[in-house]
């Protein structure tokens, strides 16, 4: 039988990672006939209750868990590991500046970066969920130059699903109708959802909606829903984020079914006039094990604006962690 994929996960202890692990457990982020063993990795006052989860886990009695192992330390964490998940983040407190927010998280990406270098497996997947995602993504890759720049991903794919979401909503059609929705940018509020290559059965979505909805309506329903998460349930939105990392990863191991593509964000090759080197969200196609940006799509006006505005805003987290030394 197969030996088991090693798969890390920081902040195991966390909302996300108590809705992410037991799907993990399952099968779901591999696939039915992969055997998985987990490698949890939190900060040392978290780790009495990542055993507990531990403990779940193990009632659980999945027959594709091959075991679980915990750690404080990043360098153990990482030793072997084919998929690493890194959810753990520091969030932004009252008062926090910018700055700030990714001085404290670049204390935490850069030494897991440099953990993923010196002992991870020579196949590692990497996808960051803790936010800001895109940049403590790129400050992780700068310090893994061993490992090539393409198995370093960001989380879009929450945000690529709530736009599925909203659309099926709007269309009255079920999400599988829906083909070419694309995530550009950044995870952050300025990131573009955009329907202008979208189809569903076959139709242009952007010609069966019309513009003033896209733009008050679809837009910032996307980009805003953390927070209307948050206002109604009291906490952040912990599922479905862990229901994207899982189709993340399944999408990047599996493939992207013909004629269709989803959202990540991945290191630019300078594709559609995105600086090279940021971890910007595009569309992507998966096959044997790798993404690939879409190429060749034509960018109308609006969409230009759009992903302009937000890879300026990813241009930016980008100068002032290199201001801060951390890439
Ligand atoms: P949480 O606060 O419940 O859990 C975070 C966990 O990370 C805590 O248990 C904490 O002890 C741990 N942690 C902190 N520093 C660590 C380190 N250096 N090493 C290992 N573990 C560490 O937060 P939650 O709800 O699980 O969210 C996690 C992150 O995911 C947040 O940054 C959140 O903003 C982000 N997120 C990203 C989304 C996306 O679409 N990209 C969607 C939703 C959340």
């Amino acid at each position: 039988s197969q030996a088991p994929v090693n798969v890390t996960v920081t902040g195991a202890a966390g909302q996300i990672g108590y809705a992410l692990l037991f799907r993990i457990a399952s099968g779901q982020l591999l696939g039915q006939d992969v055997p998985v063993k987990l490698r949890l990795l939190e900060i040392p006052q978290a780790v009495k209750a990542a055993e507990g989860t531990a403990m779940e886990l193990e009632d659980g009695a999945f027959p594709l868990l091959a075991g679980t192992d915990i750690f404080d330390d990043p360098k153990q964490a990482f030793e072997g590991t084919n998929i690493a998940l890194l959810v753990g983040a520091r969030p932004r407190s009252k008062g926090m500046e910018r700055g700030d927010l990714l001085e404290a998280n670049g204390g935490i990406f850069k030494p897991q970066g440099e953990a993923i270098n010196a002992g991870a497996a020579d196949d590692v997947k990497v996808l960051v969920v803790g936010n800001p995602a895109n940049t403590n993504a790129l400050i992780a890759r700068s310090h893994a130059p061993d490992v090539p720049a393409d198995r370093f991903t960001a989380m879009t794919r929450l945000d690529h699903n709530r736009a599925l979401a909203q659309l099926a909503k709007k269309l009255g059609v079920p999400v599988t109708e829906l083909k070419k929705v694309a995530i550009w940018g950044n995870h952050s509020a300025t990131q573009y959802p955009s329907v202008q290559h979208a189809e569903f059965g076959g139709k242009k979505i952007a010609d069966a909606v019309d513009q003033a909805w896209l733009e008050n309506d679809f837009i910032p329903t996307v980009a805003k829903r953390g927070a209307a998460i948050i206002e109604a349930r009291g906490l952040s939105s912990a599922a479905s984020a862990a229901s994207a990392a899982i189709d993340h990863v399944y999408t990047w191991v599996n493939g992207t079914p013909a004629g269709d593509w989803t959202s990540a964000a991945v290191v630019s090759d300078g594709s559609y006039g995105v600086p090279e080197g940021l971890i910007s969200s595009f569309p992507v196609t998966a096959k044997d094990g790798k993404y690939e940006i879409v190429q060749g799509l034509e960018i109308d006006d609006f969409s230009r604006a759009r992903i302009d505005a937000s890879v300026a805003e990813l241009v930016e987290e980008r100068d002032t962690v290199q201001k801060l030394g951390l890439i």
